[in-house]
């Protein structure tokens, strides 16, 4: 492992005190690295509520975000713990930014599509807030010309996305779709939620006329 892979910057204050993330995890297997991810941002103030899809259960439990983050971690479109609630919603009504990671390759084509048929992809739909993507997945889904054709539209729409890195992957092959380092993820995240240059202008679609939101060829 490289000196990058091994070690987050030590916490610095609560630089992000008041700053609301939602980490939205889909099923893929570099779902462990953003446990250190949702931690820093914890240690830097941030209030970090993580939600999973189902798949993303399978590689680490709900329990492990749950007590990273301090909050439930939702995983169900259909649990409504607060009755005067909606809670996709509500979720990212509060929140400054939402991050998926990892984004398997399924994830940003239900998102590229509108698809909402679970909590993640029905939360990254309603957002009221920027969007950012993690890709992680196998080196041929990344760069199959369906997946690339979705990261292009998501781009063109306002969508981020950080990485994907090249390097090895837990197919045991090497080349593109290997998710960035946590490191670098909170940099990113850390200059957007700081900086409001940098943040994403995914809600600005939101403002447009609808026939200029999709841009040409939509
Ligand atoms: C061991 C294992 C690892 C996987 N890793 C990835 C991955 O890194 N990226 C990806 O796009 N899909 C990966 N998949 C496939 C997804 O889990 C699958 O497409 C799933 O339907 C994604 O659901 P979600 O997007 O709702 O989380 C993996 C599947 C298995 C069994």
């Amino acid at each position: 492992m490289s000196e990058q892979e091994t070690s987050l910057p030590a916490a610095t204050g609560q630089v992000l005190g008041g700053r609301e993330v939602i980490v939205a995890v889909s099923g893929g297997i570099a779902a462990y690295k953003v446990a250190e991810l949702v931690s820093k941002l914890v240690q830097r103030g941030a209030g970090v509520t993580v939600v999973m899809t189902e798949s993303a259960t399978k590689f680490v439990t709900p329990l492990t975000f749950q007590t990273l983050s301090g909050r439930m971690v939702p995983t169900n479109t259909w649990d409504l713990p607060d009755s005067s609630d909606v809670q996709h919603i509500a979720l990212t009504e509060k929140a400054d930014l939402m991050v998926v990671a990892p984004a398997t390759a399924n994830i940003i084509a239900k998102a590229a599509t509108g698809i909402c048929d679970e909590l993640v992809s029905t939360m990254i739909n309603a957002a009221a807030c920027p969007v950012v993507f993690c890709p992680a997945m196998n080196n041929l889904m990344w760069t199959n010309p369906i997946t690339q054709e979705n990261v292009q539209k998501l781009t063109r729409l306002g969508y981020r996305f950080i990485g994907p890195d090249d390097g090895w992957l837990a197919c045991r092959n090497t080349g593109p779709g290997r998710m960035s380092e946590a490191a670098k993820i909170l940099d990113q995240v850390m200059s957007m939620l700081t900086n409001p240059a940098t943040m994403p202008k995914t809600v600005d679609r939101l403002c447009l006329p609808p026939n200029e939101r999709g841009g040409k060829g939509l």
